[in-house]
C-alpha cells in the first residue's frame, strides 16, 4: 500500500493544506505535482491518494484534470481537497470528483480549505493559519478513521455533477517589468510554457493560465499585475470576500 500526495499548486496555498492531510493519514507518502507532466502511474485498490487542487472560477484547473487523467487508480482511495480563497469554490469538489471516479477512484471523501487568495491577496492572507492547520488535521483523523474501518461507500459531494459553473478563464495577466533581469526561472516554472524562454518578457496570453506561479517564483519581483487594476477589481467584489470563511469536510 502507497499513499500519495497528489497536488496543482502554484503558488503553494494548495500544497500548505495538502500537506497538513497528507502527513496526518501517511507522513511516507511520495508527491505527484499536476502542474508538471505527470508519467503515466497505475495504482492498486489499496493505494491511497489525497488529491488537492485550488478553485479556479469555482471549478477545477484544466491542467489538473488533463495531468490527473494520467493516473489509472483501479479502486485506489482518493481523499479530495478543494483550496478556495475565502469567496466560493462553486463546483471545484464536485468536479473534481467526477474526474477521479472516472479515472476509477474510490472517493472517501472531500476537504474544503481556505487559503491565501493568489490574486488578490489581502483577502485570507496568511492562511491557512495555526487556527487552520488544528482543524484541517482534525479532519485528516476522522478521514484516517473512515479509511481504517474501510467504510467506502458511496458518497456525493456537494457541487453540480455535469453541468458544471462556467469558467471562461481570468483576465489577470502577469508582464515582466524593467527590473527584470532575464534569469528565466518564470518561463521554467510557467506550467503552460505561457513564457518564451528566448524572450521572457513575452507572454503568449491564450496559454496563460492566469496561475500567479511566475510571480512568486522571480527572484527580483520583477512579475506582477497591475496593482491599480488589481485593487479596483478588489474593492467592487468586497463583499463576496466578508468574512472569515469556513473549512469543511465532507465524509
Ligand atoms: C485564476 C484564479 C481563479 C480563482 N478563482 C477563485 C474562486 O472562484 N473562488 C475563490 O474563493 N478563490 C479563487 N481563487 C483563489 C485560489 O483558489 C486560492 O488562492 C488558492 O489558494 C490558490 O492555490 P495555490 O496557492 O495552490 O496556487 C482563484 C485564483 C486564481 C489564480
Ligand atoms: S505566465 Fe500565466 S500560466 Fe504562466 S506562470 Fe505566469 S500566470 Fe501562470
Ligand atoms: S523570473 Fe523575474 S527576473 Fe527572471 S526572467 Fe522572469 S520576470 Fe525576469
Amino acid at each position: 500500500m502507497s499513499t500519495y500526495n497528489v497536488f496543482f499548486s502554484p503558488t503553494g496555498g494548495t500544497k500548505k493544506v495538502a500537506d497538513v492531510v497528507c502527513n496526518v493519514i501517511n507522513e511516507n507518502h511520495k508527491n505527484i505535482d499536476l502542474s508538471k507532466n505527470v508519467d503515466k502511474i497505475v495504482l492498486d485498490e489499496n493505494d491511497v491518494c489525497v488529491v488537492s487542487v485550488p478553485s479556479f472560477g469555482g471549478r477545477v484547473p484544466a491542467l489538473a484534470t488533463e495531468n490527473l487523467k494520467n493516473i489509472t487508480a483501479n479502486g485506489a482511495k482518493a481523499i479530495l481537497v478543494c483550496v478556495y480563497g475565502n469567496r466560493v469554490w462553486d463546483d471545484t469538489l464536485s468536479e473534481l470528483q467526477d474526474v477521479a471516479e472516472s479515472i476509477g477512484f474510490v472517493v472517501v471523501g472531500g476537504v474544503v480549505a481556505v487559503a491565501e487568495h493568489s490574486i488578490f491577496r489581502q483577502f485570507a492572507t496568511g492562511r491557512p493559519d495555526n487556527q487552520d492547520v488544528d482543524e484541517l488535521k482534525q479532519f485528516a483523523q476522522q478521514i484516517k478513521q473512515k479509511l481504517d474501518a474501510g467504510n467506502f461507500e458511496k458518497i456525493v459531494l456537494p457541487g453540480s455533477h455535469g453541468e458544471y459553473k462556467v469558467y471562461n478563464g481570468s483576465s489577470f495577466k502577469p508582464t515582466a517589468n524593467e527590473e527584470c533581469v532575464e534569469c528565466g526561472i518564470c518561463a521554467d516554472n510557467c506550467p503552460v510554457n505561457a513564457i518564451s524562454c528566448d524572450n521572457v518578457k513575452e507572454c503568449d496570453v491564450t496559454k496563460c493560465i492566469s496561475c500567479m506561479r511566475c510571480i512568486i517564483v522571480c527572484p527580483v519581483k520583477a512579475r506582477g499585475l497591475d496593482e491599480a487594476v488589481v485593487n479596483t477589481v478588489a474593492q467592487k467584489m468586497a463583499p463576496a470576500f466578508e468574512g472569515r470563511k469556513k473549512n469543511y469536510l465532507f465524509l
